[in-house]
């Protein structure tokens, strides 16, 4: 095959055939396709799009370049939820034990965050002892014993995505939709669920600005999932103001551990009850306890403390807090109708929560508190915000990032919690 044949053909709007995509992901994952020749690949599709059965086959290829898990022999059915990232999600950390508690089995792999949306496993190992590295062994004993697990993805699952995200971030490709469907459910379907939920966000702390790239993101991922055996819905849920009241990697363990103790931000538990549902149904268990129920009698917290024990964790020790805070107070009074996510994100980021590049670490105690949601009415002088940090220079440039963060009395333009659902 000829790899210039394939880039014209996409170049000039055309459909690659099963066997070039197979080929062209094939070869370039073996180094046998020049870092050009793919950087003017990916281009044309950024430019001409792909059709379902491209994005499909592309998918599979990608997923076929490495590694699948099988957990089709444990006595429960899997499932599993992805989130696109936002501020403040943390929503991975009570719903994986909540779910395992009604009946299923949670396979979760997740990743370190970049740039200002937190990563489930930065926020994790904020638990003193805990670890993120597991043999496939050690995740089998985990998802047979507890009914879930929480840990890295292994280098071998989706190889030719690596080296081509690699390459898409350093050429200007990263905004394409087939090629972020393509990118996130390769890696998904490695991880060998039954099922999958997808929890597309929508707003200024999303990827993804507004509610109809959000759509057409989660169509396209619902149906990669769908083509390729694992049966997959998506909701799409607002990322316009942080989820919950704590940003940052411990901040956010302590406002999980209240959820699982039965309390916390209504929208951190909606969502998390929301999502359980679409698992448990998604794995053929629609009367199955629910998960508000598991949230509530202390079985979801059962699970996460052997969950946590599991990979080497305390669940009772006290987790790190910061050496430093400020508070930011209310400029006026009145009602708060705007708490922009992405303002947010960023002050947690520039506070050290979160990391500029791959290799950099993060702190686990730093973030933002948040004082007041949408639709709170606020007084003032008094805290809006408290800021965590280990190093008090850090201060003056998070404040920046918060100076517009807050809308008081002006157009209430929230979105609803959940605002759609594709399935
Ligand atoms: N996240 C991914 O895993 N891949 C993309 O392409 C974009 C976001």
């Amino acid at each position: 095959m000829d790899v210039i044949d394939i880039i014209v053909t996409k170049r000039d709007g055309g459909e690659l055939q099963p066997g070039q995509i197979d080929w062209v992901i094939d070869a370039y994952t073996r180094g046998a396709i020049a870092e050009e020749q793919m950087a003017a690949l990916n281009m044309a599709i950024v430019w001409r799009g792909m059709t379902r059965a491209e994005v499909s086959r592309w998918t599979a290829a990608m997923l076929g370049s490495g590694d699948r898990l099988d957990f089709s022999d444990l006595p429960r059915p899997t499932t599993d939820k992805h989130s696109t990232g936002g501020v403040g999600d943390k929503i991975t950390l009570p719903l994986t034990p909540a779910v395992a508690a009604c009946g299923a089995a949670v396979p979760q792999l997740s990743g370190r965050g970049l740039g200002h949306t937190g990563g489930t496993l930065d926020k994790l190992e904020s638990i003193p002892g805990w670890r993120a590295e597991l043999s496939p062994a050690e995740m089998r004993r985990s998802l047979t014993d507890v009914g879930g697990v929480i840990c890295a993805a292994g280098a071998g699952l989706a190889p030719a995505d690596r080296k081509l995200y690699a390459l898409r971030d350093v050429t200007g490709t990263v905004e394409s939709i087939p090629l972020i469907a393509g990118s996130i459910m390769s890696k998904k379907l490695a991880e060998g669920t039954g099922s999958l939920v997808l929890d597309v966000k929508v707003g200024s702390g999303a990827f993804m600005k507004d509610t109809e790239s959000a759509r057409e993101l989660a169509r396209t991922m619902v149906d990669i999932g769908n083509d390729n055996g694992v049966r997959t819905v998506a909701l799409l849920t607002a990322m316009d103001a942080p989820l919950g009241r704590q940003v940052g990697n411990a901040l956010e363990v302590a406002e999980a551990l209240e959820v699982l103790a039965g309390g916390g931000p209504d929208d951190v538990v909606e969502l998390t009850v929301r999502l359980g549902r679409e698992m448990l149904a998604a794995a053929g268990l629609p009367g199955a306890k629910d998960p508000a129920d598991a949230l509530r009698d202390g079985s979801a917290m059962d699970a996460w403390r052997r969950m946590i024990r599991a990979q080497g964790g305390d669940p009772d020790a006290p987790l790190p807090v910061a050496a430093e805070r400020r508070e930011i107070l209310a400029p006026a009074s009145g009602t708060l109708t705007r708490l922009d996510a992405h303002a947010v994100g960023m002050a947690a980021w520039r506070l050290g929560a979160g990391r500029a590049r791959k290799e950099d670490p993060v702190s686990p105690g730093a973030g933002v508190t948040l004082h007041a949601e949408p639709g709170d009415h606020v007084r003032v002088g008094r805290p809006l915000f408290t800021l965590h940090t280990d190093d008090p220079a850090r201060f003056d440039r998070a404040a920046e990032s918060l100076t517009d963060a807050v809308t008081l009395d002006g157009e209430d333009t929230r979105l609803p919690l959940v605002i759609d659902r594709i399935g």
